[in-house]
């Protein structure tokens, strides 16, 4: 498929922005993205890097650093089309990435997110922001990473959504199926932190609230604009062993009314129920199919990539059909 000249910035060089760029690199000639290229990187840690070779990866591997530069110049000074916003998040203020998604959009770029933080907080701002600029501002990788999620409805024209509930964070999911075999929630937690599934402070997980960012993002999507801060978040902290045993898992759930994040006793029959260890799963009821469901993974370095990679070629697609 033959594709525009396109340039992409990407902004944070960690786990998602390196796994982007290596399987960028590797998948591009197969999807026909010889002209599309990663002009800029900027990163923190290792600088600004303009025009990155191949190899760039084992570079800063060896301790190679960039020339420092601050994100917002480097956005504004740089021709890219497309940014990629892979930097920290920030469930309280989306910031520093709702600055750099606005300045990117605001300049007539593209925008890619895997970051929870602007889409779940400033969808509606960013999202009309973008249609005025009349570029796209796309988030897969903020709900189930590449598993196909809420962007199953594109395949589904005219489909009305009544509900939407899932199992969407695999950190949470994992502790509560260590705890089905009876350890209690330290311990489980513990072993997560271990597997560097839980990060040392898990609160955004353990709390809920990452799990609540994702059922704001995809109720913005749908149009039901649930905000998050309306919304009812309740953790796993409380969960028992035995409720653990009796397929509690933490369920997000919006339909046009309602949105919540609660832990949830699910029946046998629940194919919910059956969703194990660090796996997410989104059950759809829909007015043409009813129930439709995607499993699997929501989170890791190729998994998040391989969303941004989606992403990327909805733009390449909508820029050259
Ligand atoms: N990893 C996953 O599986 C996953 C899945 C879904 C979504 N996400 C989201 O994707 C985003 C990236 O995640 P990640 O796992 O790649 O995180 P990460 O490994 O911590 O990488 C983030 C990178 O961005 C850099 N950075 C942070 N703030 C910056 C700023 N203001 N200017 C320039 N660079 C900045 C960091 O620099 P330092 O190294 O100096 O901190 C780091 O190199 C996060 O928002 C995360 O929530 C991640």
């Amino acid at each position: 498929m033959p594709s525009k000249q396109s340039k992409i910035l990407i902004l944070g060089f960690g786990t998602v922005g390196q796994g982007f760029f290596d399987l960028f690199t590797k998948k591009r000639e197969s999807l026909g993205l010889n002209d599309v290229t990663i002009s800029e990187i900027v990163d923190m840690k290792y600088g600004h890097i303009v025009n990155p070779k191949p190899d760039v990866i084992g570079e800063i591997a060896t301790g190679k650093t960039f020339p420092p530069k601050d994100v917002i110049s480097t956005i504004k000074e740089s021709d890219a089309d497309i940014v990629c916003e892979f930097t920290w998040l920030d469930l309280k203020t989306a910031e520093p990435a709702y600055s750099h998604v606005k300045t990117a959009l605001e300049l007539g770029k593209h925008v890619i997110t895997t970051n929870k933080g602007p889409s779940a907080l400033k969808y509606k701002e960013l999202t009309e922001l973008a249609k005025r600029k009349g570029v796209k501002f796309l988030m897969k990788g903020t709900v189930m990473a590449g598993t196909p999620s809420f962007n199953l409805l594109d395949l589904l024209p005219g489909a009305e959504v009544k509900s939407v509930r899932g199992i969407m964070n695999g950190t949470t999911n994992y502790i509560l199926t260590s705890m089905e075999q009876g350890k209690d929630f330290s311990t489980a937690l513990k072993e997560a932190q271990e597997l560097g599934y839980a990060e040392a402070d898990p609160t955004n997980d353990v709390d809920g609230f990452d799990t609540a960012s994702k059922i704001t993002i995809i109720s913005h999507i749908l149009g039901w604009n649930h905000e998050f801060k309306n919304l009812e978040i309740k953790g796993i902290r409380k969960v028992t062993p035995e409720q653990a045993k009796e397929k509690t898992k933490l369920i997000a759930y919006a339909d046009r009314s309602t949105a919540y994040v609660r832990p949830t006793k699910l029946s046998k029959e629940d194919i919910l129920s059956g969703v194990s260890g660090v796996m997410n799963a989104i059950e759809i009821d829909t007015d043409t199919l009813g129930k439709i469901y995607a499993m699997g993974p929501g989170a890791g370095r190729t998994q998040t990539a391989q969303a941004a990679l989606t992403d990327l070629m909805r733009i390449v697609r909508s820029t050259t059909h």
